[in-house]
């Protein structure tokens, strides 16, 4: 039975959705969320399916990246992942850390990569005038929102959208993508899927 980490940093949503996937005869079981921030809202819904929580507060290490990174390494260590899933994990991540859990990290990004890597990806895409949007699951490598995209998820810009309505429209897609794609992961499997 593969263990699947999954870093957040909020709600937790898409958390709930992966752990919630892996169930039956799923090849893998969430054995562990950690979160960055103490107060994630996704912290009680991971203690309420049962799931060990671990907070590495990033406020503890005052800009210290390595040292955070380091941090969290230690705190995943006892839980021995075979995946890191990053969902809604709000840090850019060291070289080091991404090297030590190099090919076996994923992450969910709200746009259609490689366009809009970073921030405020909803907006940009409306103010390009964008008619699609979306999400995509892709391999966390060095080059930030940048590694192998194993999945892309797309819904039309309507006319008048603000950056929450298409955020929600996105959402749901990002629910049914991410299970799906690290389904097929952990067995695996790296062909991409477009939906
Ligand atoms: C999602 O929009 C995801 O694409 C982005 O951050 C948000 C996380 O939401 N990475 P949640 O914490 O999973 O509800």
């Amino acid at each position: 039975m593969k263990k699947v980490a999954i870093l957040i940093s909020g709600s937790g949503s898409n958390m709930v959705t992966l752990a919630q996937s892996m169930t039956g005869d799923h090849p893998a079981r969430a054995c562990v969320v950690l979160s960055n921030r103490p107060d994630a809202g996704g912290l009680a819904k991971a203690a309420a399916l049962g799931i060990p929580t671990v907070v590495v507060d990033h406020k503890d290490y005052k800009g210290d990246r390595a040292a955070f990174d380091a941090a969290v390494m230690k705190a995943l260590a006892p839980y021995d992942p075979d995946v890191v899933a990053l969902a809604g994990f709000m840090r850019i991540l060291t070289p080091e850390f991404i090297a030590h859990f190099a090919g076996k990290m994923l992450n969910i990004h709200p746009s259609l990569l490689p366009k809009y890597k970073g921030l405020h990806t909803h907006q940009r895409a409306i103010d390009a005038g964008d008619e699609a949007a979306g999400c995509s699951v892709h391999e966390v490598t060095a080059e930030l929102d940048g590694g192998p995209i194993l999945a892309q998820g797309r819904v039309a810009v309507l006319a008048g959208d603000t950056a929450d309505a298409l955020a929600a429209r996105v959402l749901p897609l990002e629910h049914k993508l991410y299970p799906e794609t690290l389904r097929r992961f952990v067995s695996g499997d790296r062909t991409r899927i477009d939906v």
